[in-house]
């Protein structure tokens, strides 16, 4: 199984993960650490998201747009488990082993913040009990009111989830998630990104220098 083998090796490559409601600058802050990223180590940096690219993850956007129509909410989580697990075997993991790093915008923490409004947290935890632990999560905290109106800037059409009841309660989700996370010893930084893009960049990377000691 996935899980255990990669448990098993040593993992050459980090793995960062970026977290928050839609509309939180995800991907805007994926893509300047990623820059960042490979000019500070000299490596390769793998730049990916869920969904992802692949078969699942098409279906996946089908349905969020409303192409696709009639896909309950524990059948969407079930696809997002298994476009992960296809994300994984595919991309992530081989790219680590390479000894690249891998950023990931968007991870195991959406399925349990998004399908966690309505599905119970302990199935969604074992449906995806394949995915490996990030080295870090980044959990950039936005509120629903400022990011719809980001969305709102910068296109008409929204999404399945984007409305502010909804994004409402995947931020307390959140919230909570983070804290579990925190207890159970793993690296999440929580970042307070109702501030401008640049000022919450500027911190993204210099957290991520603290947590890994990046040799220049
Ligand atoms: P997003 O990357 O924000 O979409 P876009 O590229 O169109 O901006 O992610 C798509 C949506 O999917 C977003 O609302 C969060 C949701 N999502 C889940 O509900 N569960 C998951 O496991 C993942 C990865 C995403």
């Amino acid at each position: 199984m996935l899980a255990e083998n990669i448990r098993d090796r040593q993992r050459r490559g980090k793995f960062i993960v970026l977290e928050g409601v839609d509309g939180s600058g995800l991907s805007t802050q994926a893509g300047r650490l990623h820059a960042w990223l490979e000019q500070e180590t000299g490596r390769k940096v793998l730049l990916t998201k869920e969904p992802s690219e692949g078969p699942v993850g098409v279906l996946i956007r089908q349905a969020l747009s409303g192409r696709v129509q009639g896909l309950g909410a524990d059948t969407l989580a079930l696809l997002f488990a298994a476009d992960r697990v296809d994300h994984l075997t595919h991309s992530i993991i081989p790219a680590l082993e390479k000894g690249h790093h891998v950023i990931c915008d968007r991870y195991l923490l959406s399925s349990l913040a998004y399908q966690g409004r309505s599905l119970p947290l302990e199935w969604l935890k074992q449906i995806n009990a394949e995915a490996i632990v990030p080295d870090l999560t980044i959990f950039i905290s936005v509120d629903p009111v400022v990011t719809l109106k980001r969305i709102a800037e910068k296109r008409f059409k929204v999404d399945l989830f984007e409305r502010e009841n909804i994004l409402r309660e995947v931020l307390n989700n959140y919230d909570i998630l983070v804290q579990e996370l925190c207890e159970e010893g793993q690296n999440v930084l929580q970042l307070n990104g109702n501030r401008t893009l640049e000022i919450v960049s500027n911190e993204v990377l210099s957290k991520v220098q603290e947590y890994f000691m990046i040799d220049k």
